[in-house]
């Protein structure tokens, strides 16, 4: 049976999973406190590149809303907290505007006399639903979970760039819940999806988030590791990796090496994780591991680009890529940020070119020059690439020296010189 569902934070994971809700039937409300989103929502536009997306928006427009006024959840029976939780300085994960959701909700739960269903879906640490997010709601509503209204954890898996798909075509549906009633309205909520789905306890769902995301990090800072290693060698990391991944024990996937993980997850996750085993006094010394060999990885660019022009200073660099993959303007944890500040740090002059992500790179970096086109950012003294954007693949680098963080082979064709990071 369709359903009225709400879904407070429009950002890629809110717009994404209301998107597909409503393609299946539901009619959906989307609630932001940033009215200038609300306002495109409802004109049909997303408001970021995420594909698919504005495709879904447009075919189900009729199903969806947007607005400022929490107040509509009294008309719906589910609303689901998709706020984002980043990370405070010290990398802890910052609460507040998932606080400031659930205070909303349970302001207005206090004014309905029906059962509602509140389910978390923004990552949170575990414990954090029950031991924070639900007291708050059961002060602010002067109401009893479970008895009054319904709370679960349903965590999300997407990766943005292929979130439309990956919700569509998801491995597994993680359900936590500590009461059947919830998991239940859950489960069949999902059920048009026909996905796998897994039920659990709400602590339990909090945590396969973190142990997912710190593990696929580990992978790629792991393969990265050996393709350092592979590198001194002279053999492919790919190759050891394609050979590696015919064991269904490791599995290929999340073992490209490159230049290390970005993104608006992986790395406030595992910050987050760190600071919490600390909080609670235990070891991590695997996900700190997983974070430095990140931190260093990008460098290799630079020792690589520097075997063949020693000085950078006044030399003009040309940097493709600057999104933290393709398909996404999202520039958060983007490794061209370490790259480009090395390259400035040794006064080299930066040309650089995304065909998505430069608006969002000129807010941290004005001093660098923004290309109209890939073709001129090659225009320069030596290449580097930083995201495999497909576009790239047609460049013509004949005569250039291309460094290659992301496996763009097409490059090796043409270049006079190429060196790939791990291969
Ligand atoms: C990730 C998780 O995959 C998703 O399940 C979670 O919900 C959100 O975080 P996302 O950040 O969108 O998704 O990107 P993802 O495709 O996982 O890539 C993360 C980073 O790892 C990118 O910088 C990518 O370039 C890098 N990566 C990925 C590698 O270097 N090698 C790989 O083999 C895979």
């Amino acid at each position: 049976m369709s359903k009225n569902i709400v879904i407070i934070g429009t950002g890629y994971v809110g717009l994404v999973t209301g998107a597909c809700f409503a393609k299946v039937g539901n009619t959906i409300t989307f609630v932001d406190i940033d009215k200038e989103k609300i306002d495109m929502i409802n004109k049909g536009v997303v408001p970021f590149y995420e594909p698919g997306l504005d495709n879904l928006l447009s075919s189900y427009r009729g199903k969806i809303n947007a607005t400022v006024d929490y107040k509509v959840i009294k008309d719906n029976d589910i609303t689901f907290v998709c706020v984002g939780t980043p990370s405070k300085d010290d990398g802890s994960i910052d609460l507040i505007h998932v606080k400031q959701a659930v205070e909303n909700i349970g302001g207005i739960l206090k004014e309905i006399n029906r059962w509602h269903h509140v389910v978390i879906k923004s990552t949170v640490l575990p414990g954090t639903t029950e031991k924070i997010l639900l007291p708050i709601l059961e002060k602010k509503s002067g109401k009893n979970a479970t008895m009054d209204f319904g709370l679960s954890m349903n965590p999300e898996f997407l990766r943005e760039g292929t979130a439309v798909y990956d919700f569509l075509n998801a491995d597994r549906i993680v359900i936590g819940a500590n009461d059947e009633r919830s998991a239940d309205e859950l489960v069949n909520l999902y059920k048009s999806f026909s996905l796998k789905i897994f039920k659990t306890s709400i602590t339990t769902a909090e945590m396969i988030k973190y142990a997912s995301n710190a593990f696929l990090a580990t992978k790629i800072s792991f393969v990265n590791e050996i393709g350092n290693m592979c590198k001194k060698l002279g053999i492919d990391a790919y190759e050891v990796a394609d050979g590696m991944g015919l064991d269904k024990r490791i599995g290929r996937a999340f073992l490209d090496s490159g230049i290390g993980w970005g993104g608006s997850c992986f790395p406030k996750d595992l910050d987050a994780l760190i600071s919490w085993a600390k909080m609670i006094g235990e070891e991590h010394r695997i996900i700190s591991s997983v974070v430095e060999v990140n931190k260093r990885q990008p460098l290799k660019m630079i020792d690589l680009l520097k075997k063949h022009v020693p000085n950078l200073n006044g030399k003009t660099i040309g940097v493709l890529g600057l999104a933290f993959k393709p398909n996404t303007d999202d520039i958060r944890g983007s490794r061209a940020v370490p790259v480009v500040n090395q390259l400035l740090k040794e006064k080299a002059v930066v040309k650089a070119f995304d065909p998505k992500a430069m608006e969002n790179f000129k807010k941290m970096f004005l001093q660098i020059k923004y290309c109209s086109s890939a073709e001129e950012a090659l225009d320069s003294d030596a290449v580097l690439v930083l995201t495999k954007w497909e576009e790239f693949k047609k460049l013509d680098f004949t005569g250039k020296i291309v460094i290659d963080g992301r496996r763009l082979l097409e490059a090796k064709k043409t270049a006079r010189i190429y060196e790939g990071v791990c291969w």
